[in-house]
């Protein structure tokens, strides 16, 4: 492999709280993304690191998926956020992130993965639909947070996705 290839490889790694700031300022560039407190990304760099993956490509963080097991229900991850750069979108990077998690020991009891989308967001819809279909499985749509009762009309409803129930075999490895 030469030099330059090595320098452009994109690597997924479990993040460290030293992540956060980062996470958070490609948070603000990738709208419609909810920006959060800087101490609220730290927790998901930290508490959540077994369960949040952040891409680097150069040593700069150019992607990242957030999340954490319900609870209540430890065989569901939920992604509570995903983003990528937009000088790296389109290469299924999102997707890679996603399965990546998955591919985890703390994730070996998951058989359901959800997130929620604002209904405008095709991009981000697009993308989990097409990670049900590598998964084998079906994707679920039901509301989960209501404009009006939850966010007193101060966002969008959140509508839920529950994509399963896949198996282990079905989570997939993106080559570099
Ligand atoms: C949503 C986002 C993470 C997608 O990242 P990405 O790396 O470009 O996505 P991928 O390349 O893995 O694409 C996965 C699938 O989604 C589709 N897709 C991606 N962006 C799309 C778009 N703008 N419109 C329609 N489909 C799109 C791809 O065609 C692909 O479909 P396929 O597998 O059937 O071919 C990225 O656009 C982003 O960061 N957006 C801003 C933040 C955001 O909205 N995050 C999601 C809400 S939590």
């Amino acid at each position: 492999m030469d030099a330059e290839t090595i320098t452009n490889r994109i690597i997924l790694r479990h993040p460290t709280a030293d992540d956060g700031m980062d996470v958070h300022r490609l948070i603000r560039q990738c709208k419609p993304l909810d920006e959060n407190s800087i101490y609220c990304n730290l927790l998901h760099c930290s508490h959540f690191a077994e369960t949040t993956v952040v891409a680097t490509k150069n040593g700069k963080i150019i992607a990242f998926a957030t999340g954490y097991l319900l609870p209540e229900r430890k065989d569901t991850l939920f992604i509570w956020q995903i983003a990528v750069n937009e000088t790296a979108r389109g290469q299924n990077l999102a997707k890679r992130l996603l399965h990546s998690i998955l591919l985890r020991p703390v994730c070996e009891d998951v058989s359901y993965l959800e997130s929620s989308v604002m209904p405008g967001n095709k991009a981000s819809l697009a993308v989990f639909k097409s990670v049900a279909k590598e998964l084998g499985t079906g994707c679920e749509e039901s509301v989960m947070f209501e404009e009006d009762k939850h966010f007193k009309g101060r966002h969008e409803t959140e509508v839920l996705l529950r994509i399963g129930p896949f198996s282990s075999p079905k989570r997939k490895e993106y080559g570099t």
